[in-house]
């Protein structure tokens, strides 16, 4: 979904490489060493950061121009950089990962992708292994804006987004297995120059 929007996007190398306020915030929780995907990794900032602090990272993104980018320009011997689709990617082997992150991206699918990808993510994942999640909510104040194209979705802005509904994300987290540890939403989570999301954290684990 809206790969040119994105490989256009990420070919004028405008977006910021700052990690984001997710990641710094759950860097304390990760242990050094241990096995990180991130799905829909954009110009990379958050994989960079999670390999400068020696986790053994795999960053993937549909956009070439995002992965080559990356590829050209990174030399870490701790980070593996992927064209691909994240829902099918067959980087989700059995037991492959001590940490899936998704930061923005869930809601950049559809709702029917999305239940296929938690089965994957949690397949994925090892015992205890951790899913880390921040995506917009249905609370934001984008919401409802542009033309419907799905149940909580919207074309805005050129793109896709489908908004999330706490309470839902965590049920079907739960129906799957994992245990959601933590989840929170509202606002200053996300800001980023002039906007401030309303944006829902979980933080789930495979807990068998
Ligand atoms: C809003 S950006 C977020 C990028 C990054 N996570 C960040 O926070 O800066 C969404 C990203 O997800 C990627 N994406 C969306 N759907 C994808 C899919 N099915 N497979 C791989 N990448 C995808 C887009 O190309 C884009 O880079």
């Amino acid at each position: 979904m809206d790969y040119s929007y994105w490989d256009n996007y990420y070919s004028k190398m405008i977006a910021t490489k700052e990690p984001t306020p997710f990641a710094k915030d759950i860097l304390p929780m990760l242990e050094t060493g241990k096995t990180l995907v991130e799905l829909g990794c954009g110009n990379g900032r958050d994989s960079l950061f999670f390999a400068e602090n020696n986790l053994r990272v795999v960053a993937i993104d549909q956009s070439h121009n995002a992965i080559l980018n990356l590829q050209s320009s990174c030399s870490y011997d701790n980070i593996e950089f992927r064209v691909d689709d994240f829902i099918h990617s067959d980087v989700l082997m059995e037991n492959s990962f001590d940490y899936v992150y998704s930061r923005f991206t869930l809601h950049s699918i559809t709702e029917e992708e999305e239940g296929l990808l938690l089965h994957n993510v949690y397949h994925s994942l090892k015992k205890d292994g951790q899913f880390f999640i921040e995506v917009r909510s249905v609370k934001d104040e984008i919401f409802g804006l542009g033309e419907k194209v799905g149940r909580n979705a919207y074309f805005y802005n050129e793109h896709y987004r489908r908004f999330i509904v706490l309470e839902e994300i965590v049920q079907k987290l739960q129906a799957i297995g994992f245990k959601v540890n933590h989840m929170v939403e509202g606002n200053n989570y996300a800001v980023y120059k002039d906007e401030n999301p309303v944006v829902i954290r979980v933080i789930a684990q495979k807990a068998v």
